[in-house]
């Protein structure tokens, strides 16, 4: 060892940097690694044909109509993404108080569904079942005298998923919080004969400030009175969220998801520790536009904050991650490949 530097024996001893000096070793002791099996696409559909309308709070991410999508998701099927995760956008007319709109059997969704399965029937589709995108008010149930009624809710989304589910849905993912629901599908599903459709649940999901373009891209930004603080999790609480997740287990859910993302890799680590189901991250409106927007004014390295975003869900003990930057990240895995 050199005497006259100040680091000691011992340090001389540990030297970290000796796994870091060349590529070939970096590689060598890479712990995580980040494949296109990773990703889920989330989507945005639109009635109509021939439609590609971008999204303005989400730069590169369009609404498209059912034609233009099933497009859309032939090509994340040739990338190789696994899934994909469908939102719809509704005339303003069809939304009404108690989203009646997702009860009927051939709606947008729907519609999409059957779309997809014809065309593409090797990518899986995951759906979501919350009455956002079909009530008047924007909330995730049924609105009465100011509160978001629990059980008269979950009946109506167990009616939901169960369309979902005829129309050609692989997995059916609740976002609306409410308690029970995850048993309820399960009962709903099985008792119509789809026991093979699963249920991703929408575990811990938290009540957040970066689903904000979301709520623009489906336009329910406008109509939303109030928050949802009465169903979603406080950002605040951790241990509330475990438990929130164990009763998911219990009930039956096959996946848990947590969302938003880079700011609640704790709870993915929890979760994944505690019950050992596969654990999906949804990293949210909110995070992919913070991204874009950085990166559209120079200000951050765009594609690589996207990958390195990406590999953190991986090594915080994230399966998969539902991303707007499936698609982009899925070409850049292909051409490193
Ligand atoms: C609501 C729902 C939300 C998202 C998907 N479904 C949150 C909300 O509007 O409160 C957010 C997705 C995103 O921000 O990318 N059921």
């Amino acid at each position: 060892m050199d005497k006259t530097h100040l680091v000691d024996e011992i340090t001389g001893h540990r030297r970290m940097r000796r796994n870091r000096k060349a590529d070939w070793t970096r590689r060598l002791v890479q712990e995580n690694r980040l494949t296109v099996d990773d990703l889920i696409w989330p989507i945005f559909i639109v009635p109509g044909t021939g439609i590609v309308d971008p999204i303005a709070a989400m730069p590169g991410v369009n609404r498209m109509s059912v034609d233009k999508a099933v497009e859309a998701v032939k090509e994340a099927a040739d990338l190789g993404i696994p899934a994909i995760a469908t939102f719809p956008d509704i005339e303003m007319a069809l939304r009404d108080e108690t989203g009646s709109n997702s009860l009927i059997a051939n709606n947008l969704i729907n519609q999409a569904t059957a779309a997809f399965k014809k065309a593409v029937p090797n990518i899986g589709i995951i759906t979501d079942v919350a009455l956002d995108p079909f009530t008047s008010h924007g909330h995730d149930g049924i609105l009465r005298d100011g509160i978001i009624v629990n059980d008269e809710t979950v009946d109506q989304i167990v009616r939901a998923a169960v369309m979902q589910a005829d129309a050609g849905a692989d997995i059916i993912a609740p976002s609306e919080m409410m308690d029970g629901r995850i048993g309820a599908i399960r009962r709903g599903l099985d008792a119509a004969g789809h026991q093979d459709v699963g249920i991703m649940s929408y575990a811990t999901k938290f009540s957040s400030g970066f689903y904000g373009p979301y709520r623009e891209a489906i336009n329910t930004s406008g109509l939303l009175k109030g928050d949802k603080n009465s169903y979603y999790i406080s950002p605040a609480n951790g241990t509330e969220a475990v438990r929130d997740a164990a009763l998911d287990v219990e009930e039956g859910a096959d996946m848990l998801m947590v969302k938003p993302g880079i700011a609640y890799l704790d709870i993915c680590w929890r979760i994944k520790e505690a019950f050992g189901l596969p654990v999906f991250a949804y990293q949210v409106s909110g995070e992919y536009t913070q991204i874009k927007a950085a990166a559209m004014n120079g200000w951050i390295d765009g594609e690589r904050v996207m990958m390195e975003t990406l590999l953190c869900f991986k090594r915080a003990g994230c399966d998969g991650i539902l991303s707007y930057f499936a698609m982009d990240a899925a070409k850049k895995l292909a051409k490193n490949g």
